[in-house]
């Protein structure tokens, strides 16, 4: 399965969204910024991009980013999630980054960068894997560094997912 591009059409899929967890104060923001602003960020903001998995007309997963203002070599990811009924269920999660780090090493990105909470554990495991650094960004969360041309492979199966060489000058 292969992930669609979202835009401001996605309203109705985005107003179902569930991702809150009991106890991660956080999951509640993202919930809500799914449900309530996300289309009309993308329609307002044309700097910013989102990927999702449609499942039996569902939106199973989703990941937003931008390219940094500061940085023209670097991707922000602002939003990634999963909804409730579709965690840990097909790596919907880790394919999204997946993807989103393969653009960005094609587009010749050095860094794609995110903010975890640090009580996230779910998320702090998934960017180690794809072989993210960790440093810190406050007293609540940690700033994930990845390089997109050095992502090790994934340990499920998937065709996608080989590192690619980041593109010569
Ligand atoms: C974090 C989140 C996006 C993971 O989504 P997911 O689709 O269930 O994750 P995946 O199935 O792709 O998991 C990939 C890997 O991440 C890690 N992981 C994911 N969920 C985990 C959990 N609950 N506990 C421990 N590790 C976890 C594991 O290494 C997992 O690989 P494995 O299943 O082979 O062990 C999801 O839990 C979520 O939406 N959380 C709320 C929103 C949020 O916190 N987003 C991140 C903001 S920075």
């Amino acid at each position: 399965m292969e992930p669609v591009e979202l835009n401001a059409d996605g309203r109705d899929l985005f107003a179902s969204f569930e991702c809150t967890i009991f106890r991660q104060r956080w999951t509640r923001d993202i919930e809500n910024t799914i449900r309530e602003r996300l289309a009309d960020e993308l329609r307002l903001d044309p700097t910013l991009s989102a990927l999702g998995f449609i499942v039996e007309g569902q939106l199973a997963a989703l990941i937003v980013w931008r390219p940094s203002a500061e940085d023209a070599e670097t991707w922000e990811i602002a939003l990634l999630a999963t909804n409730r009924g579709f965690r840990r269920k097909g790596h919907y999660a880790e394919r999204l980054k997946r993807e989103l780090l393969r653009r960005a090493a094609a587009a010749g990105v050095l860094v794609v960068s995110s903010e975890v909470h640090r009580d996230n554990y779910a998320m702090l495991d998934l960017n180690t894997r794809l072989g993210g650094s960790m440093t810190s960004a406050g007293p609540d969360h940690l700033t994930c560094l990845i390089d997109p041309a050095v992502v090790p492979p994934p340990t499920y199966e998937s065709s996608d997912a080989t590192p690619r060489p980041r593109p010569q000058a």
